[in-house]
């Protein structure tokens, strides 16, 4: 059985000392969970990366916990004249194992686009970065019953042509893009509809096998530790969590429920 993922995506929520106050806070309250379901993933801010990523060593060298840094972000090149970007070069000298691509926050503020998308996709997998892929409809999208559409186009913009290995991992995240942030999270039976829609696209792309050695399919949108019962039997490997990682006993109760 593959061990469900809790991904915390602190987004641009936190300045630095709030940052490491809360990873501290969150790894004390951890000392009795045994982890044997349970991996998380911390993704704070760029510049506290490191920060992060230094208090998670002492605690995993201490208890040999499954516990990772990853980044919101990545460019698609390694190197050169891109003001402002960071390189996955850069995100792996610091320790970052996974990497958030194609949030719905950065299609909509920062029109990125599939293509976009595709080039992170493919130099994340090259530099052994775990993609977090984010795919979902926004309400208009949904209500025009275009879900399943924007599904298939935003896996196969995202993966079409990409050669995975087979030690390379994968993630994709379901994020309907009307449920972050507005404490209006999915039907668990229309989260398992998409999770159905998207792991066929994949299998699709990389055949069964693959799919269910390499790949997780997670869900993200107002999860919390009220509602995350629902969903841990729905087939689902993991969650992305946005506001509920960003208190600390919230996040601690839902790793408990998730172990
Ligand atoms: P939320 O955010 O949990 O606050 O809805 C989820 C996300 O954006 O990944």
């Amino acid at each position: 059985m593959k061990k469900k993922i809790a991904i915390a995506n602190w987004k641009m929520n936190l300045n630095l000392k709030e940052t490491k106050n809360l990873t501290v806070e969150i790894l004390d309250g951890l000392e009795k969970i045994e982890f044997k379901n349970t991996e998380i993933v911390f993704c704070p801010s760029f510049l506290a990366l490191k920060d992060v990523g230094e208090i998670i060593k002492k605690y995993t060298k201490r208890y040999k916990w499954p516990i990772y840094l990853g980044a919101q972000d990545v460019f698609w090149e390694e190197k050169g004249a891109y003001t402002g970007e960071v390189s996955p070069l850069t995100l792996r000298e610091i320790g970052v194992n996974f990497v958030i691509l194609g949030h719905s926050e950065r299609r909509i503020y920062l029109k990125e686009d599939d293509e976009m998308v595709h080039k992170k996709t493919r130099i994340a997998l090259f530099h052994h970065l775990i993609p977090i892929l984010c795919v979902g409809e926004t309400l208009e999208e949904r209500e025009d019953g275009r879900r399943d559409l924007i599904l298939i186009k935003q896996v196969s913009y995202g993966l079409e042509g990409i050669k995975l290995g087979k030690d390379d991992k994968f993630i994709v995240a379901y994020e309907p893009v009307w449920a972050i942030g507005s404490g209006q999270a999915v039907e668990p039976k229309e989260l398992e509809h998409a999770i159905f829609i998207i792991k066929q696209r994949l299998v699709d792309l990389f055949g069964l096998d693959l799919v269910e050695k390499n790949f997780r399919l997670i869900y993200g949108g107002s999860v919390d530790s009220s509602n995350i019962k629902e969903f841990i039997d729905r087939k689902i490997d993991g969650f992305l969590i946005g506001a509920a990682s960003l208190k600390a006993k919230e996040f601690i109760e839902i790793i408990k429920l998730l172990s």
